[in-house]
Parts: structure tokens; sequence; C-alpha cells
């Protein structure tokens, strides 16, 4: 029998955002595989508590901050840091069976490496490739290195699967593994954790993601201009670099008048339990979410789910059934949303139950970890062949 496959996993960033948390549960029991950051941060404790052997690269740091939608002229004076870590980590590629990029920029690079080290490589694809997030010569960079390089490109949605291939991607090579979580729900009175946060009893809803403007906060912000005596709470920081977005919310809560009424709990590691302190969770992005793990964390929670409806959504709350889905970039939409939900609480028992069997049902951990798994051994196995 084969052993288990020494993967190089690499990441761009050293911080934690929805897809580095999907890897943390990806590489659990993986302890003969390395991960290879562009940077230190808090990912590298998390990864090798895991048992993982970390590589950091000598001239990634600063580089998470350079913008998706850069022009290839912008990355010129960087060309020579960026073929620093192709041989990094090509030279760490030689010592595993398969390389597996976990984000764009580090599948750019990662993808040189498998070729020099002729390594097989799997990407997997957390975005969504669009004009919204890259430009034109990044987007047929992705897809071309894609369609030469990679041996599969994993996509937590059919949206983001959808979007690979209008960009040029070839479709054989996409396998949509739906994000999995694992939730022991944590029951706490509302009332109580609301009292231990030192917020108000009133009608409260949330938003539970990192500040950035794609994520939207700003919607619900303005959609609380139109709901009077509704408070809030913004879970979340700025993850890759939008303090200024963090600012601008600030500025949005004292002009709309929102002072008091505005919670700003910064990073939390509580998010699940926190949202049990809400009437209804709020997921405003104005841009199709590639998936969106906290719309499951609610659906697991118990909690209302109000998100846009684009991207992986519709897929996650089954076109409305288990949540309400209102059109992206519209305040008063939002906030006619969420007045709906804060006026009949007690009819949602139905949707709340099923939503969260649903989330058991078709995003659980396990389920993504064995196809994630399955695809891993293939990989080693085409290559040892
Ligand atoms: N999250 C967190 N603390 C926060 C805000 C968010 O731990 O203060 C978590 C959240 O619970 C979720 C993840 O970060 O598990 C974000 O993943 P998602 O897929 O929703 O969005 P992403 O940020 O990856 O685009
Ligand atoms: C990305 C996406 C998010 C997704 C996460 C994990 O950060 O923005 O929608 O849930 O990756 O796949």
């Amino acid at each position: 029998m084969m052993s288990s496959a020494r993967v190089l996993f690499v990441d761009h960033t050293g911080q934690i955002g929805g897809a580095e948390l999907i890897l943390l549960d990806v590489v659990a029991g993986r302890q003969n595989s390395s991960a290879f950051l562009f940077e230190d941060g808090p990912l590298s404790a998390a990864l090798a508590g895991r048992g993982l052997k970390l590589i950091i690269s000598q001239h990634g740091r600063g580089l998470s901050r350079f913008r998706r939608d850069s022009s290839a002229l912008a990355a010129l004076p960087l060309l020579g840091r960026l073929a620093a870590i192709v041989v990094e980590i090509a030279k760490a590629a030689r010592g595993h069976d398969l390389v597996y990029a976990n984000s764009q920029k580090a599948f750019v690079l990662a993808a040189l490496a498998s070729v020099v080290a002729r390594r097989p490589l799997i990407w997997h694809l957390h975005d969504i490739i669009s004009p919204a997030h890259f430009g034109a010569a990044q987007r047929r960079m992705q897809v071309l290195l894609a369609n030469r390089c990679a041996l599969k490109v994993i996509v937590p949605s059919d949206a983001a699967a959808a979007a690979f291939i209008a960009a040029g991607g070839r479709r054989s090579l996409v396998e949509v593994v739906p994000n999995g979580l694992a939730l022991q729900r944590e029951q706490t009175l509302r009332c109580d954790l609301r009292q231990a946060l030192g917020l108000p009893e009133g009608p409260l809803v949330g938003v539970f993601s990192r500040l950035a403007p794609w994520k939207g906060q700003h919607v619900l912000l303005e959609a609380l201009a139109a709901l009077p005596g509704v408070g809030c709470i913004v879970v979340g920081d700025a993850l890759f670099g939008e303090q200024d977005y963090a600012a601008q919310l600030q500025q949005m809560v004292a002009e709309l008048g929102l002072a008091g009424r505005v919670y700003f709990l910064g990073h939390r590691s509580d998010v699940p339990k926190l949202m049990q302190a809400v009437d209804a969770m709020v997921h405003p992005s104005i841009d199709p979410e590639p998936f969106g793990r906290t719309l499951v964390e609610a659906m697991l929670s118990g909690v209302p789910v109000i998100a846009t409806d684009a991207g992986a959504a519709p897929d996650i709350l089954e076109r409305g059934r288990a949540g309400t889905l209102i059109p992206p970039a519209n305040p008063r939409a939002l906030a006619a949303a969420i007045a709906a939900v804060l006026a009949r609480p007690d009819q949602l028992a139905t949707q709340l139950e099923y939503a969260a069997q649903r989330a058991r049902a078709e995003y659980s951990l396990a389920r993504m970890c064995e196809a994630i798994g399955l695809l891993i051994a293939k990989a080693q196995a085409g290559a040892a062949a």
C-alpha cells in the first residue's frame, strides 16, 4: 500500500482568512507534509500545530498586499523577488510528491515551480475569477498556467467553477468540492450572550466577515439608516490591507447618524457563538461570494441568514428555502428584508431547522476532507505510475 502523500502546501499569506481555515482542515493528519508560506503570520503557528514542517520564504514579505488587480507593469519591479520564490518552492517541492496551491498568488508561482521540480500540482481555487477581482492579464495568466500545469483545480462551488471555465479554464480540470465545516453548536442564551458583550436587548443584526469593500459592510450600514431602533454588530477586521475601508465604515456610522447602534467588535475567534447573539446574520457581499463559510456557520448556529443573491449563496441557501436572498448592493432591499425577518421570528422556525439540517448534510467537514484526500491520493498514484 502506498504511504500517505508528502504534500507541499503553498499559500501566499500568513493571515488566516476563510481559505486558510479550509487549509488548516485539509492538512490535518498529514504530518509528513510541509507548508510553504510567502510570509510569516498567525497561519504559521496554526500549521505547525497540525504537525507540518514550515518553510517561510526569504523573499515574500509584503507581497500579499500587492493588489490582485495590479497591472503586469506594476509587477515588473517585483519580478526578481517572484523568481526567487519560484526557486524556493521548486527546491522545497523536490522533497515532496505533489504541490498544493491554496491561493491565486501561491498558484501562479507554484505552477512555475512545479514545472521546474516536475511535481504534479493541485490548485485549490477559493476565488471567483472575474474582472471584479483580477485584471485581464492576471486572469489570462492564471487560466493559461492552470490549463498547462495543474492536474486538478478544486473549487468550493458551481459559481467558482463557472467563472473559471468562462475565463478559459479547462472544464475537465475542475472538481467542485463544497467547503465543509465541523461545528458543535454551543447552545448559548441570547440574553446572556448580549449581557456578556454589553449589547442592548432590542432588535440586533450582525455581519461577520473580514472588512473589505467587496464584503459590503457599507451596504448594511446604509440599510440601518432606514431601520431606526435596530442595532448591529460588525465582527471582523481588515486582514489584507483594507484599513482605509475600515476607517470609512467608522466614518459612515457618524455620518449616517448610527452612533450608539453599531458595535465594531473587531476580529473574533468565536464567530459561530457570537452569531447566536443576533436576530439575523447579514451577508452583504457586493461581488459574488465564491463560497462563504459564514453562511454555513449561521445555518449551523440556528440564526436566520439574509444574503446577497450571487455566487454560491443561492446554492447554499437553496434559492431562498434556507434563508433570505436579496439583490447585491441594494440597501433598500436589505432594509426591507431585515424588517421582514425581525417582524416574524416565530415563523422562521421551520426555515431555521431546515437550514441547520441542510448545512450538516451538504457541508460536512468529513465529506470535504474525504473528497480532497481522494484527489491527493490519485495525484500521488499518477505521479508514482
Ligand atoms: N472569521 C473569524 N473571525 C472574524 C471574522 C471572520 O474567525 O472576526 C471567520 C468566519 O467565522 C469564517 C471565516 O473567517 O469562518 C471567513 O470565511 P468566509 O468563507 O466567510 O469568507 P472569506 O473571508 O474567506 O472571504
Ligand atoms: C475565500 C472566499 C470565500 C470562501 C473561502 C474558502 O476566501 O472569499 O467565499 O468561503 O475562500 O473557500
